[in-house]
């Protein structure tokens, strides 16, 4: 509930001024279908629309008003930019002048929209960024589809479906400004341009659209009758490529594929059904979720994300109907008791003891019954604790692998049981994603981590000439390990002047942190600029051995490493640690959330994200005493 009663008079006054100055400004209201205002509403969720174009950005404002009607306590405003990024950003200033007491964003560029987007977060009011994720943190939350993981499913269900032979497959793309077009191609190509049998020829469209579509399989009439398959990238243009290939007699040989998979009267899914197109790769738009956190977030509601990265499924005439009843099935928690079996990777750190708290805590006020082994870093030892937790026969499994390969065997026994699998801190990688072994990660972008730190010393640590880094990994295999890597490389790469003269593992340990600067010495004279470390016990690790050998941390060395805990920030205090990137390890209550979701049948995101943030020496004394951890 997120009503606040002493707002209600001043409410019901501006949501009737508000109507009047929209009325002038383009704007318009939504929540009621007979367009009046809600009695007794209490907040005012703002929508600011890149576009009113794109039809799935037309059926985004349908989902949210739709979904608005069925609250009481919210009202929506809408505003279509028209694709301009000044029109936005003065709809952005309308909506708030309006009183909005929370934004949904899809910005037309994410990039000249950053600094609006921070402005308007760091005023208060909540900003959920939809769609396009824009650079850093500054935003509530991200609601979006990964449109390279769904390009990547049709290609690969069409190179499946095309087998050894291969065969001829027609591209169809739309708009070239059109990113989600874009990024869905790049993951299709990817795919299959690894298959040297499947010949690609492609058509653009001028227009992303059915008409355009239609006109142009008619038009390349012969290269369609030589295909096997056509892939369209959205429901509205594969809806023109069914038309055309019936009105060409073609439609019991060419399969069409597509993506989107919208539930609407010939829409994917519908079409799917109709037997008019063979597959689609269906997301959920994502304004049910984003009105289900807008009210989470309004009502103060613990263990609300930073990102929630949309899944997608495939859809073909074997698993339709179900698809659709899981669609149109509303999602009731009766509150009952879950049990959880818990695989922890051990207890190697400082995060790792706050995140085992967090979690034990979490359990208890979520009603979950939960039962964690820890492994002391052993994947056998996770083996056997997930295989007694199938014996037990609980209801969920959740895991935090000691390392990413390795877990294809015992996750397929655990599907097999019928028990859903989170991923929580850490992810795994499995041979193929198809067979959904995982129901969702949860956990850090380990990947911004590392780009971050070096983002931080590329905009703090200057000397003339080049700088030498020297990296404290992780342990070997673990995903913080080699995404913290990653990300780190990636904006290494574009700026020369820094580079990683020794890398080495800590294993995510103080003594680990301690032995490699000590190996390092024993062979070199000292000659870092930059120390990188993976996690604070290792940076803390390596200050002491720095010490005791004479070398000022901080002064001659500087040194950045990630998780921020309170140790850290005593060291930054001491004047030793410059910089901590946050890995926030109090997940409890986001994951309860998730379990709780999960269990009630709610269809779980790829992805769900955390909050952090990147401190330095400057703010190490202002945030030190609120460090919970
Ligand atoms: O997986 C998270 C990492 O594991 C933390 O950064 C590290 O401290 C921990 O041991």
């Amino acid at each position: 509930m997120v009503f606040i009663g002493r707002r209600l008079h001043s409410t019901i006054y501006l949501l009737t001024l508000v109507m009047l100055v929209m009325a002038l400004s383009g704007c318009t209201y939504g929540g009621r279908t007979d367009g009046g205002q809600k009695k007794g509403v209490s907040s005012i969720i703002g929508v600011s629309q890149a576009n009113m174009r794109e039809e799935w950005r037309v059926a985004l404002i349908d989902e949210l008003k739709k979904e608005t009607e069925r609250s009481e306590d919210i009202q929506i405003i809408t505003a279509d930019a028209t694709g301009d990024v000044d029109k936005q950003i003065q709809d952005i200033e309308n909506l708030i002048g309006y009183g909005i007491d929370l934004l949904i964003i899809s910005p037309c560029d994410e990039k000249e929209l950053v600094a609006k987007i921070k402005e308007v977060y760091d005023s208060g009011i909540p900003v959920i960024v939809m769609d396009r994720a824009v650079e850093g943190f500054d935003y509530t939350l991200y609601i979006g589809p990964d449109n390279e993981m769904i390009g990547q499913q049709a290609g690969t269900y069409i190179a499946e479906l095309l087998g050894q032979n291969g065969g001829n497959v027609v591209e169809l793309s739309g708009s070239q400004s059109s990113k989600q077009g874009s990024e869905r191609l790049l993951g299709f190509r990817k795919v299959l341009s690894e298959n040297g049998n499947i010949t690609i020829n492609r058509l653009h469209l001028g227009a992303e659209s059915k008409d355009a579509a239609y006109d142009m399989i008619m038009a390349a009439k012969g290269v369609v009758a030589q295909a096997d398959v056509v892939f369209a990238y959205s429901d509205i243009m594969a809806l023109g490529v069914c038309d055309a290939v019936r009105d060409l007699g073609l439609d019991d040989k060419v399969r069409i594929v597509d993506c989107d998979g919208f539930k609407g009267a010939d829409e994917g899914i519908d079409l799917v059904r109709q037997g008019r197109l063979t597959a689609t790769v269906s997301c959920p738009i994502g304004g049910k979720e984003a009105i289900d956190y807008a009210l989470s977030i309004l009502g103060h509601e613990s263990g609300v994300p930073k990102q929630v990265i949309l899944r997608s499924n495939l859809v073909t005439s074997e698993n339709v109907e179900e698809s659709l009843e899981k669609i149109n099935t509303a999602v009731v928690d009766d509150g009952s008791t879950i049990r959880v079996g818990y695989s922890q990777v051990g207890s190697e750190s400082n995060w790792r003891l706050a995140n085992t708290k967090s979690i034990e805590e979490a359990a208890k006020r979520f009603n979950i019954d939960l039962h964690m082994e820890i492994a002391d870093q052993s994947q056998e030892r996770q083996y056997e604790a997930i295989r007694s937790f199938i014996r037990e026969g609980v209801d969920v499994i959740v895991v935090s692998p000691v390392v990413e390969n390795g877990w294809d065997e015992v996750l397929r026994e655990a599907k097999r049981a019928g028990i859903p699998v989170i991923m929580s801190d850490r992810n795994v990688s499995v041979e193929n994603r198809e067979e959904n072994l995982t129901t969702t990660y949860l956990g850090a972008d380990f990947m911004e981590e590392g780009r971050r730190a070096m983002r931080w010393i590329r905009d703090n640590v200057k000397k003339d000439g080049r700088q030498s880094v020297m990296e404290i990994m992780g342990n070997e295999g673990a995903s913080p390990t080699e995404e913290r890597g990653k990300g780190f490389r990636e904006i290494l790469s574009e700026n020369p002047s820094y580079y990683i003269a020794y890398s080495d593992h800590g294993d995510f340990t103080y003594e680990g942190g301690r032995e490699v600067v000590r190996k390092y010495l024993e062979n070199n004279d000292w000659d870092i600029d930059i120390i990188f470390s993976h996690n604070d016990d290792m940076a803390l690790g390596a200050i002491e051995e720095l010490k005791a050998h004479g070398i000022k941390p901080d002064e001659d060395v500087r040194i950045v490493s990630v998780d921020a805990t309170k140790e850290a920030f005593k060291a930054m205090v001491r004047g030793e640690l410059s910089c901590a990137v946050e890995c926030n390890p109090i997940i409890g209550d986001q994951l309860m959330k998730a379990i709780r979701d999960l269990h009630s049948g709610k269809q779980m995101p790829f992805r769900i994200i955390t909050d952090e943030k990147i401190y330095d020496q400057s703010m190490a004394d202002d945030y030190i005493n609120k460090r919970m951890y």
